[in-house]
């Protein structure tokens, strides 16, 4: 770290997957809480959008690194724990794959697991003891795809599914020292769904901003952590899916996503 940043008192808190949809948004709004930000991706120059989209873009701090490769996550995470004032953690970083489980190379399925659900669960792990020391929180960007297993998404619902076991298991562990929040999203407007190779379907137009679902997220921050579904149509589907029998869910659930 060099001296000059060590000038720098505000908290800091690690974004992964700054480069996104959702990322773009965390940094806009966190940055306006007075926060500096670490910003975590792969992709260069749209990460330099996100950080010229910023206030100050020149106090803020860019890491990259693939998550899903154990080296790659180890160095990342040694290069983090150089901040000492790390008051934050926001792990964003995540994909799908659209498609039936055997049609799918099992290379990227992996990689869904790796990166939506053991890479957050390692990262956690090593940065808390600093965020337990600065009294700080941490935000779990998982899915209501994490609600129910999805035909057709099922290496994404498995690992959105065991974000949200794990994160709420821990929210409690860490209850009046870090602060946690669960934030399930329903579909939204991003890259989300090219990545994961989805056709435009139906319920395409059933989607919450980005901006929204971040607000809602540091609100519950706000309240002291918790398990959050931004949005009051996705806040309707979670109950819907609370409600409808298993059976009966797989096989709407399997009609809507085939295409
Ligand atoms: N949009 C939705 O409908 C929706 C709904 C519910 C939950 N979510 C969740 O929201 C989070 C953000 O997604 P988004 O909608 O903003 O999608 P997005 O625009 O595709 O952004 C995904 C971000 O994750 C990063 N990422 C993916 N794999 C990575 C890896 N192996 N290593 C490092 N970074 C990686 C990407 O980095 P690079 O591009 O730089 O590689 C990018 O910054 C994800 O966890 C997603 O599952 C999204």
């Amino acid at each position: 770290m060099a001296k000059s940043e060590k000038a720098d008192t505000r908290p800091v808190v690690l974004l992964t997957g700054a480069s996104g949809g959702f990322g773009c948004e965390f940094a806009r709004q966190l940055e306006e809480r007075g926060y500096r930000l670490i910003l975590h991706g792969r992709d260069r120059p749209r990460m330099l959008m996100t950080l010229h989209n910023l206030r100050t873009p020149d106090s803020h701090i860019c890491m990259y690194a693939d998550i899903s490769v154990d080296a790659e996550r180890e160095a990342f995470i040694d290069k983090v724990k150089e901040y000492p004032g790390l008051y934050g953690l926001v792990n964003n970083a995540g994909f799908g794959i659209w498609g039936a489980f055997e049609q799918r190379e099992i290379k990227p399925q992996m990689g869904v697991l790796l990166t939506d659900l053991v890479a957050p669960v390692d990262i956690a792990h090593a940065l808390l003891p600093t965020l337990r020391r600065n009294m700080g929180f941490m935000i779990n960007v998982s899915s209501l795809a994490g609600e129910s297993p999805l035909p057709y998404m099922s290496t994404y619902a498995a690992a959105k599914s065991g974000l949200t076991y794990w994160s709420e298991a821990i929210r409690l562990e860490l209850e009046s020292e870090v602060r946690v929040v669960t934030l399930a999203p329903g579909p939204s407007p991003t890259g989300f769904r090219d990545v994961s190779g989805m056709p435009e379907g139906p319920g395409s137009g059933f989607r919450t901003r980005a901006r929204l679902i971040v607000a809602e997220s540091l609100k519950q921050l706000d309240r002291g952590g918790g398990f959050c579904v931004p949005g009051n149509r996705h806040k309707l589907l979670y109950l819907l899916q609370r409600i409808t029998p298993r059976r009966l869910a797989l096989r709407l659930m399997a009609k809507y996503l085939r295409h």
